[in-house]
């Protein structure tokens, strides 16, 4: 049904011809169409109105012709339906103004009715099926219950997220309540994206590298568990952890369909950890794409010469920055479309 079908036969673990490609964070402020509509509307319009967070979707797929497309919006807008407010502040980042930090707090977050509060995402998903014609999947995501958790505690980005960690080893068992309730909650929400649409589901655990293995395993690789396996009949699951490659093998023995893997791993070790035979998806160092476009090529073959062109998504490891030039960002994609097996 889907014309492009790479990216979900790389999920099914089929034969292909070459990997297919997307980034992350590719709908963005690296693109000059993307700021001319910032600059007429603020975060949440865009991802509240249909129309826009449809066409910011496709923006980059116009341009470059990747292989799947990640819908515009955001991991916030699930604290945002539990009954938390959060703002987004202009050159400062996710605001939540009344952070979650006791047992009370904990007690007044919602499971809210997915269905009704988060209807404006599956329009959008629905907006933006038409757009992409069936020409290439359409990725949906949620974040981890702890990168959500990180936010609600901290009340805003931190290269540290002491205070939910406080939270965490102060308050153990309010922290598990606080991330049994975002689970839910992702579990609806995630379900309902499928039934909008999209053809597979990442979950984004951007600071699952502050714990340590063993709290991963308690604050967060559970919780994305309970996803996968709710999930797993309903579309493919991509688990992205940054910085927690000290997990891919627990989490390759998992339901997910594939692992994204950051740049401090290489290839050759991520399969190693994750023993050969699950998808992988990365990792491409964001700040490489500064590098000339000639140099990006040739990185781009020899990572997907070590990680094997099967069983592979190719990907940056994290999000692409807002200072990468147009044409670096076509170097990345070209690269892959022009990959033959050596
Ligand atoms: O990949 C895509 O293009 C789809 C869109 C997408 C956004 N956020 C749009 C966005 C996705 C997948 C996200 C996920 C997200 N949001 C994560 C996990 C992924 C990651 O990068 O680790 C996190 C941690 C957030 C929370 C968040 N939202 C932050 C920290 C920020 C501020 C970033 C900054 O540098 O200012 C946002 C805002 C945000 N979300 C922007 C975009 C394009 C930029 C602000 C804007 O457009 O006005």
């Amino acid at each position: 049904m889907i014309k492009n079908d790479l990216f979900l036969r790389a999920l099914k673990g089929e034969t292909v011809n070459r990997p297919p490609v997307w980034m992350m964070r590719q709908a963005g402020r690296y693109l000059p169409e993307f700021i001319a509509i910032r600059e007429k509307y603020d975060f949440f319009t865009r991802c509240r109105t249909p129309e826009l967070a449809s066409e910011i979707t496709v923006q980059p797929i116009r341009r470059y012709g990747m292989d799947a497309a990640i819908l515009f919006s955001d991991i916030l807008v699930i604290p945002q339906a539990m009954n938390i407010e959060v703002q987004m502040k202009p050159n400062f980042g996710p605001y939540l103004p009344n952070p979650v930090r006791t047992q009370k707090d904990v007690d007044n977050v919602i499971v809210p009715d997915v269905t009704a509060e988060l209807d404006y995402v599956y329009q959008a998903i629905k907006a933006t099926k038409e757009l992409l014609n069936d020409d290439i999947p359409l990725i949906g995501f949620a974040g981890s219950p702890w990168t959500i958790l990180c936010y609600c505690v901290q009340g805003q980005g931190s290269k540290t997220f002491d205070k939910a960690k406080e939270f965490c080893f102060t308050n153990p068992i309010a922290a598990h309540q606080l991330l049994q309730k975002i689970t839910d909650t992702t579990i609806a929400y995630l379900k309902e994206k499928v039934k909008a649409g999209v053809n597979a589901v990442q979950i984004f655990d951007s600071w699952g590298g502050m714990l340590s293995p063993v709290d991963y395993q308690e604050f967060s690789w559970q919780y994305i568990n309970q996803i996968i396996e709710a999930l797993k009949e309903d579309a493919p699951v991509i688990a992205f952890g940054k910085g927690c490659w000290f997990a891919l093998g627990d989490m390759a023995k998992s339901n997910a369909s594939a692992l994204g893997i950051d740049w401090t791993c290489s290839g050759r070790n991520a399969r190693y950890l994750t023993g050969g035979n699950i998808t992988l998806q990365g990792n491409f160092d964001p700040s490489r794409l500064l590098s000339p476009p000639s140099e990006i090529k040739k990185m781009v073959h020899q990572m997907i010469n070590e990680f094997g062109k099967d069983k592979y998504i190719v990907n940056l490891g994290h999000g692409i920055l807002p200072n990468i030039p147009l044409d670096h960002a076509k170097a990345f994609i070209d690269a892959v479309k022009e990959y033959s097996p050596s």
